[in-house]
C-alpha cells in the first residue's frame, strides 16, 4: 500500500486542516505513505481535481478554519450535475468516473471526512468495492456512533460568545432576544450554547414548543423582577402541530430558517414586549477552531491512518466514551442523532430553570 486519498465533503467546519494536517503528518512520519487530496470534495473526485499534499502544504494550518481542500455540499458523484445540451442540468452516475481516478492516482483508500451525506457517499462507494475510511466532520453533531463531531465544539463557543453579547443589550433594554442557531433538524448546537450562555429558553427540534409556555416563563421571570429573556432557538426547531420553516432560494433549493423571527414576532404579539431576533448563520462554521476541535480532529486523523496501515476497510472513526475507536460505515451512515428530551443535559439544563418551551417537558 502506498498512497491514501483524502477529501473534505459537505458544509466546512473548523476543524477540517487539523485533520487533513494529521492524515498527511501521520501517514508521512509514520507510515511513509503519500496522500492525494481531492479538491471540492466529490466534486474534485469526478472532476479529477487531485494533487499530492506534501509536509509545507500542512505546515501552519492547524488553528485555521476552513479546508485548504476546498469543499461543496451539492456535488453527488452518483447524479453529478452535467450542463445538459438544451441548456440547464441533467444529473448523471458518474461514480464509475470517480472510481477510475481513484485508479489514475493509485489511491489505495479513500478517507471521506464528513457529515451524513458525505459519509453516505462513502458508503455507497465501498459498496461497490472502494476501500473507505470516514472521518466524523459536521457543526451539527447529529452523527451516530460518535458522542461528538469536531466542528461542534467551536459552533457551540462562537454561539455562546453570541449569546453573552446579547445578554447585556437585552437586560439594558428589557427586551426578548431570540438568537437562531445552526443545526438542522438536531438541536445540540443550541442545547451547548444555550446552556453555556444561560438563555432562560431553549427551543429544539426534538421539543416542538408552545408559545404560551414561551409567554408564561417570559412573564413568570418578570414577576421575579427580570424584565428581559433570552431565547436560543435551533433553526430545526418548531411549534407543537407545526413543522420546520424553510425557506425556498431563488436556485431552487430549501434552506432551514426564520423560526427566530417568528418567535419574536409572536412575543411581541401577545405580551407587547418589544423582541428580536438575531441569525447567527455561518459564522458558526468559521473561524479558528477552539483547542478540543483541534485535538479531536488530530486525534481522528491519526487512527483513520492507522486504521489504514492495520489493514481496516469500511470504517468510519469515531469517539466513544472518551476512547477513539472505529465503527463499520454502514452504522456510520445511519441516519443522524437527536437529542433525547429525558437525557441527562437536558434535565440539568431544567433543573436550572430553563424552559424549553414546551408542555412535554418530561424532567
Ligand atoms: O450541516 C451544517 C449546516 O451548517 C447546518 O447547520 C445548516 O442547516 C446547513 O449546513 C447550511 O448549509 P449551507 O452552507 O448550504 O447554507
Amino acid at each position: 500500500m502506498t498512497r491514501i486519498g483524502i477529501l473534505t465533503g459537505g458544509g466546512d467546519c473548523p476543524g477540517l486542516n487539523a485533520v487533513i494536517r494529521a492524515v498527511t503528518k501521520g501517514a508521512l512520519y509514520r507510515h511513509d505513505l503519500e496522500v492525494v487530496g481531492f479538491s471540492n470534495g466529490f466534486r474534485g473526485l469526478v472532476e479529477n481535481e487531485a494533487r499530492l499534499i506534501g509536509e509545507e502544504e500542512v505546515s501552519g494550518i492547524l488553528h485555521r478554519g476552513g479546508t485548504i481542500l476546498g469543499t461543496t455540499n451539492r456535488d453527488n458523484p452518483f447524479a453529478f450535475r452535467l450542463p445538459a445540451p438544451g441548456g440547464g442540468f441533467r444529473k448523471v452516475d458518474c461514480s464509475r468516473r470517480a472510481i477510475k481516478n481513484l485508479e489514475r492516482w493509485s489511491v489505495d483508500c479513500l478517507v471521506v471526512v464528513g457529515g451524513d451525506g458525505s459519509l453516505a457517499l462513502g458508503h455507497r462507494f465501498s459498496q461497490m468495492g472502494v476501500p473507505v475510511i470516514g472521518i466524523p466532520k459536521t457543526i451539527d453533531n447529529d452523527l451516530p456512533a460518535t458522542d461528538v463531531t469536531f466542528g461542534f465544539d467551536t459552533a457551540a463557543a462562537t454561539a455562546t460568545e453570541a449569546i453573552d453579547k446579547l445578554h447585556t443589550t437585552a437586560e439594558s433594554h428589557h427586551r426578548a432576544m431570540i438568537v437562531e442557531v445552526m443545526g438542522r433538524n438536531a438541536g445540540w448546537i443550541a442545547l451547548q450554547a444555550g446552556m453555556a450562555g444561560g438563555g432562560d429558553i431553549i427551543l429544539i427540534p426534538e421539543m416542538p414548543f408552545d408559545y404560551d409556555v414561551i409567554c408564561s416563563k417570559i412573564l413568570e421571570r418578570r414577576s421575579r423582577g427580570k424584565q428581559f429573556s433570552i431565547i436560543v432557538a435551533a433553526e430545526g426547531a418548531y411549534p407543537e402541530g407545526g413543522e420546520p420553516l424553510y425557506r425556498q432560494t431563488a436556485g431552487g433549493a430549501k434552506r432551514l430558517g426564520g423560526i427566530g423571527q417568528l418567535v419574536a414576532d409572536a412575543i411581541e404579539m401577545r405580551l407587547g414586549m418589544e423582541s428580536r431576533a438575531t441569525v447567527l448563520g455561518h459564522l458558526q462554521r468559521g473561524g479558528t477552531p477552539t483547542p478540543y476541535d483541534r485535538v479531536l480532529a488530530t486525534r481522528f486523523g491519526v487512527q483513520a491512518v492507522e486504521l489504514i496501515h492495520a489493514g481496516h476497510r469500511n470504517e468510519m472513526v469515531c469517539l466513544q466514551g472518551g476512547d477513539i475507536c472505529s465503527v463499520s460505515l454502514a452504522e456510520a451512515a445511519s441516519g443522524v442523532r437527536r437529542i433525547d428530551p429525558s437525557c441527562e443535559q437536558v434535565r440539568a439544563a431544567a433543573a436550572v430553570g430553563t424552559s424549553f418551551g414546551s408542555r412535554q417537558e418530561e424532567y
